[in-house]
């Protein structure tokens, strides 16, 4: 098997995210580690990324002597992942699209639904994939789950329950950290902290389990640290083009809490709940029976579930593996774009350039509706209204 060629800009040494991208896209064999930018400083970047086993003439100072270099090569890069800070995704994303390489963006995609239109429309032009990390929809369970919620295990939908919410800048003692001031500040974050951060996730979860978008929202934002303009908690309320009501709570100041994510997912004959803390266990209660718990890796799952799944029963998987089977999709995606044929459809679920932009159309009716008092407003892209 050929591999294909992989590279990155940003997840420089001590990065939150770059480990967990080289080990995903690493996990499967792939892909191959060929080219980076690794590091806003270039000859920290250069180095590292030769530490890490880039040729030393692939391990760039800076992302656009990546594309220059990259551009020009018959063996460039298939795929690039782009893990830097929110604001630069835009301008990074959109120049590897133009140039005809296939992009992997970390969330959010954009600062604003113009820009995010704009990547939609660029990558359609480029014919080109343009995916965003929504890696916590690459759970096995999480797949089986939507697969479940398809095939109508639990009936038509009717309410969908996710949230967000962890305690990691609830001391106000550190709010004035660089490293957490920034993201409460709009010159840098933009219109929204905590939802457009983590809660954009969690929307995102509820839309690919349920298999529908969300079409209108009304948010209450508050901060509940004086000192932050942005918000730090919200609680959103929503509904879906399936009918589907939605709730929405994310936070950052909610202590004891870790990580934070999970979902429950209510039809008309039966529930489903699972959480990131504990994912290799779904909970599913058939109306009028038994709950019963699913657990990864056990006979009869779906064929999504079984694709996305490694190690046998009883061992945990963990988010890296989630984030390694976004990357297995891609690689499907893409060798099926050079042989010219359909890909597995088991593998069709890496999240889309269209999902970054409903994200940030969110993002920005969150912000808006949270100003006017929780009033519902149209959370669609202008696009695809
Ligand atoms: N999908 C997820 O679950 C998830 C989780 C965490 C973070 N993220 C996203 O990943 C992105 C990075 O977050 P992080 O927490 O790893 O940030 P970080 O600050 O820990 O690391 C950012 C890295 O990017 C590098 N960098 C900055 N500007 C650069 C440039 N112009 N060119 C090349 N490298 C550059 C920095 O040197 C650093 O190594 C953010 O957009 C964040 O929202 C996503």
């Amino acid at each position: 098997m050929t591999k294909l060629k992989w590279g990155m800009i940003g997840g420089g040494e001590g990065s939150q995210i770059g480990p967990a991208h080289r080990l995903g896209s690493g996990l499967d064999s792939e892909f191959e580690f060929t080219a980076g930018a690794l590091d806003h400083r270039p000859e920290e970047g250069r180095e590292y990324g030769q530490r890490l086993g880039l040729a030393s003439d692939r391990s760039y100072g800076s992302w656009q002597d990546m594309l220059a270099g990259e551009k020009g090569r018959d063996d460039r890069v298939d795929l690039v992942t782009v893990a830097t800070p929110n604001s630069t995704h835009y301008e990074i994303t959109k120049a590897f699209l133009k140039a005809g390489f296939n992009v992997l963006c970390e969330k959010p995609m954009t600062m604003t639904v113009e820009e995010g239109e704009d990547i939609v429309r660029t990558a359609k032009a480029a014919g080109k994939i343009c995916a965003v990390n929504y890696g916590y929809t690459g759970y096995s369970l999480v797949r089986h789950m939507k697969a479940m919620i398809a095939r109508g295990d639990i009936g038509k939908v009717r309410l969908v329950n996710t949230e967000f919410a962890h305690g990691h800048h609830a001391d106000a003692a550190d709010a004035d950290n660089p490293r957490v001031r920034w993201r409460y500040d709009p010159a840098q974050a933009g219109v929204s902290a905590q939802f457009a951060d983590c809660g954009i996730h969690a929307m995102h979860m509820a839309s690919f389990v349920t298999g529908q978008e969300v079409e209108k929202l009304s948010a209450d934002i508050v901060s509940c640290l004086p000192v932050r303009t942005l918000e730090d908690d919200a609680m959103v309320n929503f509904r879906m083009d399936g009918g589907t009501v939605g709730r929405l709570w994310t936070s950052s100041i909610a202590i004891g809490r870790q990580h934070g994510l999970g979902i429950q997912v209510f039809g008309e004959t039966g529930g489903l709940r699972w959480s990131q803390e504990q994912p290799n266990q779904l909970y599913y209660m058939p109306l009028g029976e038994r709950l019963q718990v699913i657990e990864r890796g056990e006979a009869n799952l779906s064929p999504e579930a079984d694709r996305s799944t490694r190690v046998t029963i009883g061992h945990a998987e963990g988010m890296p593996l989630a984030f390694a089977n976004i990357y297995k999709d891609l690689a499907e995606a893409i060798n099926a774009q050079k042989e010219n044929r359909d890909m597995d459809p088991a593998a069709n679920l890496y999240p889309r350039a269209e999902d970054g932009l409903r994200s940030m159309a969110a993002v920005v009716a969150v912000a808006e509706s949270g100003k006017q008092d929780g009033k519902w407003l149209d959370a669609r892209p202008p696009m695809f209204r």
